[in-house]
């Protein structure tokens, strides 16, 4: 059902890949609440993946951008205020790679080339996309950057690698930025805690069957859903969350606050029944 929550409103969506991703389906979500949107992603992704098609859906512009790349950013800022005709009011950024997970170096034994690459692509990025856009002046008041993050940033999750650190600077750099951007130019940041959703990124880590269907089984509301995850985004780029900011939101099913659950622990103990003396 739409709202016409973002009637007027206009934005960037960083990272639709294809129709999996998470960023796909928030564009459709916006779309659907009256927004105009451009659509961007890495020059070599939008080869590979069907951008296009969400475009045509959205009735939206693609300008492609390598969001490491300073010029790029300012590039596709400028390039999306002559399409909207002034600033715009919100952008998600939706941006994960760890070429350590892609390589499956174990955490143990990193490559640091590999290392800096996840940290600049998955997190730095996050703060180029903000100093270019405060620099160019590109968000109006009250205008909301949301970015997508994982709670493997504040506890230890088997798999997920070198992107704990940069889930963890992303989130900071939410809080740093948003400190900034508000007590200036009234620019709201703030990250959006997701469960697992099985998408490219997210299939990549290590383990990710065992770890959807662990955190489904422990949230008492099971995982949020890519779609769920596009409504909560929706109401972050609205006028009705104005006064939220420099938040590290969970839309998880209140898998954060859990220790254990009843369905976890059935599951364990059946699994414990069918264990030797000497596996305990
Ligand atoms: N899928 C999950 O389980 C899950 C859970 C929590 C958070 N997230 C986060 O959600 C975000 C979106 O991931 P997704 O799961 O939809 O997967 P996805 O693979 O569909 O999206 C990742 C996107 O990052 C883009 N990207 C990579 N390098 C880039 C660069 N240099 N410049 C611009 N774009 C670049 C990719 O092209 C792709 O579109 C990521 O930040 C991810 O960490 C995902």
């Amino acid at each position: 059902m739409a709202y016409n929550l973002l009637k007027g409103k206009k934005g960037i969506v960083f990272g639709a890949l294809n129709d999996k991703s998470i960023a796909w389906k928030v564009a459709e979500r916006a779309h659907e609440e009256g927004a105009e949107l451009v659509l961007t992603n890495a020059p070599v992704a939008m080869r590979m993946g069907e951008i296009n098609k969400l475009a045509e859906q959205t009735n939206s512009q693609v300008i492609g951008a390598d969001a490491t790349n300073l010029d790029d950013l300012s590039n596709l800022l400028s390039q999306s205020m002559e399409i909207f005709g002034g600033k715009m009011d919100f952008i998600l950024h939706s941006i994960g790679m760890s070429p350590n997970v892609r390589k499956k170096r174990s955490y143990d034994d990193l490559d640091y080339k590999y290392y800096s690459q996840s940290i600049d692509i998955s997190a730095i990025s996050f703060h180029k996309l903000l100093q270019t856009a405060k620099k160019m002046d590109a968000i109006n008041e009250y205008g909301s950057v949301v970015a997508l993050t994982y709670i493997a940033a504040q506890r230890t999750f088997y798999g997920y690698n070198d992107m704990a650190e940069a889930k963890s600077v992303l989130e900071s750099i939410a809080r740093s930025f948003g400190y900034i951007y508000g007590r200036e130019k009234k620019v709201r940041i703030n990250t959006v805690s997701q469960s697992p959703n099985i998408t490219t990124a997210g299939g990549g880590i290590r383990g990710f069957d065992g770890l959807y269907d662990f955190s489904d089984r422990m949230a008492p509301l099971g995982n949020a859903s890519s779609e769920e995850c596009a409504d909560y985004c929706v109401t972050l780029f609205s006028d009705l969350t104005r006064k939220i900011t420099m938040q590290n939101l969970f839309n998880d099913g209140g898998f954060s606050s859990m220790g254990m659950s009843a369905r976890v622990m059935g599951f364990y103990n059946r699994c414990l029944d069918n264990l030797l003396p000497d596996e305990w």
